[in-house]
């Protein structure tokens, strides 16, 4: 292992993403329908190169418990009361197309317009972010040039869906291997009705409701949020997002997969080799930087976690920068222990800086990633939930690791399944479940190495600014590699350390110490018995 500048040390990124150029990695799957792909637009003949926006596929509407309900359906009907106090139903569509249709120049015509079809809401919902972004916040000129001309063009493309979308969109449910494709103008139509919050039955996710076990998709949470800065930030960020994809459409393409993996499996005896797993390792870059490479999302098994609400970290900021991720909170119901959901084609529009209470969004971001033969971004996104801790004890359990290792691995082994590796790009992580979820990195760090060495894949491991933390991983890795351990002996020397003071122990210092005295004992044995048996027995 070497390294060329202080800021990273193990092999070079290109050894980790699987070629020197860092365009060069392998594709995935191509987008091509099949019974586990819907694909909701028409795949040009010319090839999958995409130069403008796909047409939508031709479909019935479907309106039941393995469809997303779409606002236009026909079924979708909405009690409306009387001037004589009596309700009756009407098409919701109707509504919505009528109100979004009459001029809206300010907050309060927009709010009452959003009302006007969600009326249950009349005396709840008040806008306050939204307010307090385009009444207060924003310089008069641009909260004019949002009216003017930006609304406008969201409510064309808001009210464009039932041509969009011409096939029914399945719901990703639980242990449900899927992928949906949708192409880039599908899903700015569907984020700018989220955002006019048309969605039935997405306004809420109490425990009863249908969506329940869903994330929340409609905007009015979000607008609901009490307007510190950084909710503001998240607004210029969805803004900012419309207003570019209203300018100038983009034509590429979008894949969400879900992947169910068995739960609970084969560590013990899983005898991949540590050593075999290449490491780069960076305390300054961070993961959405790591261009070619499979992009951790430490996310929420409700996925986005609390994008539509107060949350701004890893998740939730690069749910902002990259709004179309979003489109997997409309179908994605939450992730099981032994499940991940990968999104591959999804485009940078914003920079930001900062991060939690101090995030901000830090203008137009041009992204140049090249798109692959499905006409996608080379970009892929892995989301994966750890579990959230309270404390230490709950941490280091046998249970709790192999959870970990489980989720971890489903997600690693995507599309890879339990073929040998090695396979390209590696993956680009870092204190998954550290942060939010109060998880400790260096449990996290060896843990993710193993499901890597297992899955295959190699590692790049982001430590967001702790260089002590990138050295210690390093020198890990090195000495897992001289002492030629097993995934399954780490397992093992992982649940001794369980039974450790963990409070007080280092779980690095712990693994020089058995390593060391695994050695002197096996030259002991070794000396004594003339044999060359190894024995990692603890
Ligand atoms: N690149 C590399 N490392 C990062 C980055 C980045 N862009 N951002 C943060 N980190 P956290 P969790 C590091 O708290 O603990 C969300 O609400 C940084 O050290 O986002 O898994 C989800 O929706 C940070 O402390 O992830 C879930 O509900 C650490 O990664 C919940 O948070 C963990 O980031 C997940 O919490």
């Amino acid at each position: 292992a070497m390294s060329t500048n202080c800021e990273w040390k193990g092999v070079p990124i290109s050894q980790i993403i699987g070629s020197d150029s860092p365009w060069g990695a392998p594709e995935f799957p191509l987008v091509q329908p099949a019974y586990n792909h819907s694909v909701l637009y028409h795949i040009p003949a010319s090839g999958a190169q995409l130069d403008r926006p796909p047409k939508p596929q031709i479909g019935k509407d479907k309106w039941d418990h393995e469809h997303v309900r779409m606002p236009f359906s026909s079924h979708s009907l909405y009690p409306v009361e009387n001037s004589s106090g009596e309700t009756h139903l009407k098409k919701r569509w109707d509504m919505i197309q009528k109100a979004l249709n009459r001029p809206i120049r300010n907050t309060e015509e927009l709010a009452s317009a959003i009302l006007s079809y969600n009326t249950k809401f009349k005396n709840k919902w008040k806008f306050r972010s939204l307010y307090e972004l385009f009444e207060e916040h924003l310089e008069a000129e641009e909260t004019k040039y949002f009216y003017d001309v930006t609304l406008p063009e969201m409510i064309k493309l808001a009210l464009a869906l039932p041509q969009l979308i011409q096939s029914p969109i399945p719901l990703l449910k639980q242990n449900k291997n899927h992928s949906i494709s949708l192409s880039q103008q599908q899903i700015s139509s569907i984020l700018a009705n989220a955002f006019f919050c048309t969605f039935p039955r997405r306004n809420t996710t109490k425990r009863d409701s249908e969506y329940a076990s869903y994330p929340y998709f409609n905007f009015s949470m979000l607008f609901e949020c009490s307007p510190s800065d950084h909710i503001l930030e998240k607004l210029k960020c969805i803004c900012h997002y419309f207003r570019r994809v209203c300018t100038n459409v983009p034509a590429g393409a979008v894949t969400v997969s879900r992947r169910a993996g068995r739960a609970g499996g084969g560590w013990r005896d899983c005898a991949a080799r540590l050593g075999a797993l290449r490491v780069h390792a960076d305390a300054t870059s961070t993961i959405e930087d790591a261009h070619g490479l499979i992009q951790v999302d430490f996310a929420n098994k409700f996925l986005g976690g609390g994008v539509l609400n107060y949350g701004s970290v890893q998740e939730e900021i690069r749910f902002m920068i990259c709004p179309e991720l979003m489109i997997s909170m409309l179908f994605t119901e939450a992730l099981r222990p032994n499940e991940a959901l990968m999104i591959i084609g999804c485009e940078q529009y914003s920079k930001y800086s900062g991060y939690g209470h101090s995030f901000q969004w830090a203008g137009e971001h041009v992204d140049a990633t090249p798109r692959d033969s499905s006409g996608r971004r080379r970009c892929a996104v892995l989301a994966i939930d750890a579990q959230p801790f309270s404390n230490k004890s709950q941490e280091y359990k046998k249970e709790a690791i192999t959870r970990e290792l489980d989720k971890a691995w489903v997600g690693f082994s995507f599309f890879t399944a339990d073929a040998a590796g090695p396979h390209f790009p590696g993956v680009a992580t870092g204190n998954w479940g550290c942060g939010a979820f109060g998880g400790s990195a260096p449990l996290k760090l060896l843990i993710q190495m193993m499901a890597l060495a297992r899955a295959g894949r190699h590692l790049a491991y982001y430590t967001f600014g702790d260089a002590a933390l990138r050295d210690r991983l390093v020198r890990a890795h090195e000495l897992l590699a001289h002492h030629d351990v097993t995934v399954g002996q780490l397992y093992e020397i992982l649940l001794k350390f369980c039974n450790e003071d963990v409070q007080k122990s280092n779980i690095f210092t712990f693994l020089e110490e058995t390593l060391e005295k695994k050695r002197c004992q096996n030259q002991l044995q070794r000396e004594n018995s003339g044999g060359e048996t190894e024995n990692y027995e603890l």
